[in-house]
């Protein structure tokens, strides 16, 4: 697929993503001034469409600025997206930014957003990720102290993932005073002793819709789930450690700065998470 010519929404209307046009004086790119969403599509159909909702309505709120649509519009911009285009499992990017104003750190008075959305297809996770798992490697966690915005100041991140990259690796395991935060863009979770523990959902993560997702999982199948704060030393101990994302879905990490984790293979509570949230996306196919 072409996909540049593949429609998005650039504030109220819809053309090919190749002929899209913001100013240079848009504020989310003079000052990362903006923030965004990321949700998957599995057969056409947006998964915890809610849950994405609710979060990027907080983030709005969070930087002062106004969602720009209801839920009614958001629904309406994406159910049009997805209905243009083939793939069957795609994921959906949303962002808004302050809009376009002369160069001033505070905001503009009376500047309406800029709110623009595409979709992409969505390769699923292979058979070799989920078989094999991945590779991260640990670094300490420079971000700013509001990780709980879904900001488009991503720079953070960007360096992060690159340094991941650089490494051979497929994400960063970020630390923050000795403590695990999250990857640079997907949550973090150890397993010890067969209970999953998640770092507190506090102002130094992204609270991933999987976050609540797998926190929902584990109590369904009676899977101990606690959150607290992880100590470096005990993730580099722990049975299992696992990523999710909106785009990586739930992967298992089997080696941690080269280290084997665990037994160095993808483990038994992997598999059992792995197999419900399967379950829970062919519950899509309808
Ligand atoms: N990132 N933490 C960070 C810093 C993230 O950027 C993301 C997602 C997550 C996981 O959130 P969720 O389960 O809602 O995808 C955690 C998306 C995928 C991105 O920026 O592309």
């Amino acid at each position: 697929m072409d996909w540049p010519r593949t429609p998005c929404y650039l504030n109220g209307e819809y053309l090919p993503l190749a002929e899209a046009r913001i100013s240079v004086l848009d504020r989310g790119f003079i000052f990362g001034d903006g923030v965004y969403e990321v949700v998957p599509v599995y057969y056409r159909r947006p998964f915890r469409f809610e849950h994405h909702l609710a979060r990027f309505e907080r983030s709005t709120r969070e930087i002062g600025l106004a969602s720009a649509l209801d839920r009614a519009g958001w629904q309406s911009v994406v159910e049009r997206l997805v209905a243009g285009t083939d793939a069957e499992h795609q994921f959906v990017y949303w962002q808004v930014t302050r809009g376009v104003a002369r160069r001033d750190f505070a905001f503009p008075a009376d500047t309406p957003p800029t709110v623009f959305a595409m979709t992409s297809p969505f390769t699923r996770p292979s058979r070799e990720q989920r078989e094999q798992g991945l590779r991260v490697v640990s670094r300490a966690d420079e971000r700013w102290l509001r990780c709980d915005i879904k900001s488009v100041s991503l720079l953070g991140a960007v360096l992060a993932r690159q340094y991941a990259t650089e490494q051979g690796a497929d994400e960063v395991a970020q630390f923050r005073d000795g403590f695990l935060t999250e990857g640079s863009s997907s949550n973090l979770w150890a397993v010890r002793g067969g209970t999953v523990i998640a770092p507190p959902r506090d102002r130094l993560i992204l609270e991933g819709i999987r976050y609540g997702f797998v926190a929902e999982l584990c109590a369904a199948l009676g899977v101990p789930f606690e959150v607290r704060r992880l100590t470096q030393a005990e993730v580099e101990s722990c049975d299992e450690l696992m990523l999710t994302s909106a785009t990586r879905e739930i992967l298992p990490i089997v080696r941690l700065d080269g280290r084997p984790v665990g037994s160095g293979r993808p483990g038994p509570v992997y598999a059992k998470l792995r197999a419900a949230y399967d379950e829970a996306i062919e519950a899509l196919r309808g």
